[in-house]
């Protein structure tokens, strides 16, 4: 049988990481991770709830009572927080300047890179994130990198959000997403980074196929 391993991949916003990551989990049947959504799921409470994203304490005390789960879909992947779905409601804009200054309180961190762990703790995950290679799970079988310029970025959220029906506005998107990319860079605890061992792919001008030949490439080398 071969091996089922833990595959990381890391990056900034829009690099491409939950496209391909839930391509990769298909393809070896292997459980996708969405560890973005955790951050996100715990920050639409938190708004939901009027909780002030500088008080740490009362974001643990939520965190602990929110149980949320990443259930595989035709679509790719629902999440439900407490059992509500809120699959999209985590993508709003609201949730998604505001997750950076959730994610940064070290406690919250350490309680999510707990559960993320206990999810990959028999191998057979492919988990997306910021700290994934870094710090969630450091002896990866396989980590990756993912980036793209700002502006190529920006333009493909700018394209998701036309497709969904939402307002969009191109330049706003690239100051919000390198907003983003700061907080997510700069902060003390384990930070957006690459870790040294992960391969590092611009998928600028690539397409989505093209990165995931690239990363099952390095896959198959590791399970044969
Ligand atoms: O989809 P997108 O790349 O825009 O964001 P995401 O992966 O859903 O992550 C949302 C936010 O959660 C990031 O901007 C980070 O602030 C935070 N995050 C994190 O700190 N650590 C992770 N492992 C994953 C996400
Ligand atoms: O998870 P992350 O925020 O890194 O990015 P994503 O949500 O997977 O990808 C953002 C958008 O870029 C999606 O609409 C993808 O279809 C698109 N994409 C692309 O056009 N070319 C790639 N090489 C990768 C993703």
């Amino acid at each position: 049988m071969r091996k089922r391993i833990n595959i990381a991949i890391d990056g900034p916003a829009a690099a491409g990481k939950s496209t391909v990551a839930k391509m990769i989990a298909k393809r070896l049947s292997y459980i996708y991770i969405d560890t973005g959504a955790m951050y996100r799921a715990l920050t639409y409470r938190a708004l939901q709830q009027g909780i002030s994203l500088d008080d740490e304490q009362a974001l643990i005390s939520l965190l602990k009572d929110t149980y949320i789960e990443l259930r595989p879909s035709h679509e790719g992947q629902l999440v439900l927080v407490n059992g509500e779905d809120v699959t999209n409601v985590i993508r709003s804009k609201e949730v998604t300047n505001a997750v950076s200054l959730v994610a940064k309180h070290p406690l919250v961190r350490e309680e999510m890179v707990a559960r993320q762990r206990a999810l990959a703790k028999n191998g057979g995950v492919v988990m997306d994130g910021r700290d994934i290679g870094t710090h969630v799970l450091p002896n990866a079988e396989v980590k990756v990198f993912l980036k793209a310029s700002v502006e190529e970025r920006a333009r493909r959220r700018h394209k998701e959000n036309i497709a969904r029906g939402f307002p969009s506005d191109l330049e706003t998107l690239k100051k919000e997403i390198a907003r983003r990319d700061q907080l997510d860079s700069e902060r003390e605890v384990a930070p957006l980074k690459k870790a040294e061992d992960a391969i590092e792919i611009d998928t600028t001008s690539l397409s989505i196929e093209e990165v995931v030949e690239r990363i099952m490439e390095i896959v198959n080398e590791r399970i044969e």
